[in-house]
């Protein structure tokens, strides 16, 4: 049995693996490493325990720091597994500096990669992800593409071949889970005490965390300001990078219509999307998730990711700016139930159908 050395560390790769590796298991043997990049429980445990996803068989410890000391320490720490393991194949999802530090360990050691989520970009290398994104696509000898948008880039970049259109692993988990849910999954609605949160009937559904509406009081506050606004509360998970600024924003201000919780888990998250009237994120997966539930979205960047969402207004991106995030969010939006780029649903049999072939 062909070995696979899979790296995830960060919240959204999670979710992804829990998708693929499942299909994967059973024609390959998987080592799992997790460098570590997010160690909080509701960060990471949580996703592991409720999409039963097997335990990491190592767990490297490195997170935080700038960019390129964390991406450095991955790499010597992922380097030293892919010795010992020998594996036949290197997976990696998406574009955090695990993806790219994982990519770069491998291919020089002559272990093929497997990028999963390729393809996507944004044309600026001054957004971390993109830079992780490009490199990753580069040394990869097996590309596995969400979108017909990520394709094109991949063809204008001379890196069409060995790259496949499967859809997207966030497409097969949503609607997996969806079929799921039954309400349960809101116990994880918690505010900073601990305390459960009551769900209001009606409600919209935010989450920030990109480095670059987070780093100054100004645009977080810009965007709060918006939803103190709206005419139901926002739910708001707070990733642990803003914690304190969110927090101390809503209670310097006093905003009574913004919800803040901790982090939750993924059914959490999904079941709150279901449930908004409409969403307003940073986050490349919840833009998605939203455009899957048929739910308005407003992104809060200044780049399209996902041109696939941007029809009919059903995604549109706004400034972190209160003006240009509430008239976005009044737009006339309408969803095609016949339109879904993102496959099927099932991208993971694909993906692991095309391993499989790629090893003859
Ligand atoms: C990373 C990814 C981003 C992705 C996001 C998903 C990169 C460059 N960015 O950003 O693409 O959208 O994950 O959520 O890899 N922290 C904790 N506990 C945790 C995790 C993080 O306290 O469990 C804090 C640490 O102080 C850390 C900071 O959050 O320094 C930022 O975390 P980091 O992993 O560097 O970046 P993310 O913003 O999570
Ligand atoms: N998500 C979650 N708990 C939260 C917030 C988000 O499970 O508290 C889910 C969300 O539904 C989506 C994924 O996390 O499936 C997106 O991850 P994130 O926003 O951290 O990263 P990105 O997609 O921007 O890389």
């Amino acid at each position: 049995m062909k070995k696979i050395c899979t790296v995830v560390g960060a919240r959204p790769q999670f979710i992804k693996l829990a998708m693929v590796s499942r299909v994967l298991r059973k024609t390959f043997r998987e080592v799992l490493i997790h460098t570590g990049q997010h160690y909080d429980h509701n960060m990471s445990d949580v996703f592991f325990e409720e999409m039963e996803i097997p335990k990491p068989d190592y767990n490297l410890g490195v997170s935080g720091g700038t960019h390129g000391e964390m991406t450095g320490r991955m790499i010597a720490g992922i380097e030293a597994v892919l010795l010992k393991e020998k594996p036949d194949m290197l997976l990696v999802f998406g574009d955090t500096n695990s993806t790219m530090a994982a990519a770069l360990a491998a291919v020089k050691l002559h272990i093929p990669v497997c990028h999963v989520e390729a393809g996507g970009r944004i044309g600026t290398l001054d957004n971390p992800e993109e830079v992780n994104r490009i490199v990753t696509d580069h040394v990869a000898s097996l590309r596995f593409v969400c979108t017909p948008s990520g394709m094109e880039f991949l063809v204008n970049e001379g890196i069409a071949d060995a790259s496949y259109l499967v859809g997207d692993p966030m497409y097969d988990a949503f609607r997996y889970y969806t079929e799921r849910l039954d309400g349960t999954e809101l116990r994880d609605l918690l505010d900073f005490s601990g305390a459960p949160l009551a769900l209001p009937e009606r409600l919209y559904y935010m989450t920030c965390h990109r480095q670059e509406n987070t780093d100054t009081d100004e645009k977080l506050d810009q965007i709060f300001q918006a939803m103190e606004a709206l005419d139901a509360p926002a739910v708001y998970p707070v990733h642990p990078r803003n914690h304190e600024r969110a927090e101390r924003l809503c209670r310097e201000k006093g905003y009574r219509n913004i919800l803040l919780s901790q982090p939750v888990g993924y059914q959490c998250s999904i079941s709150l999307v279901n449930r908004a009237e409409k969403v307003v994120t940073d986050s490349g997966g919840l833009q998605r998730e939203a455009f899957f539930a048929g739910k308005p979205c407003v992104t809060v960047f200044n780049r399209v990711a996902w041109p696939e969402t941007m029809v009919n207004h059903c995604n549109q991106l706004a400034e972190p700016d209160k003006a240009d995030i509430l008239q976005k969010l009044g737009a006339d939006v309408s969803f095609d139930p016949d339109y879904q780029p993102f496959g099927d649903g099932h991208s993971a049999e694909k993906i692991v159908e095309k391993i499989e072939e790629f090893f003859g």
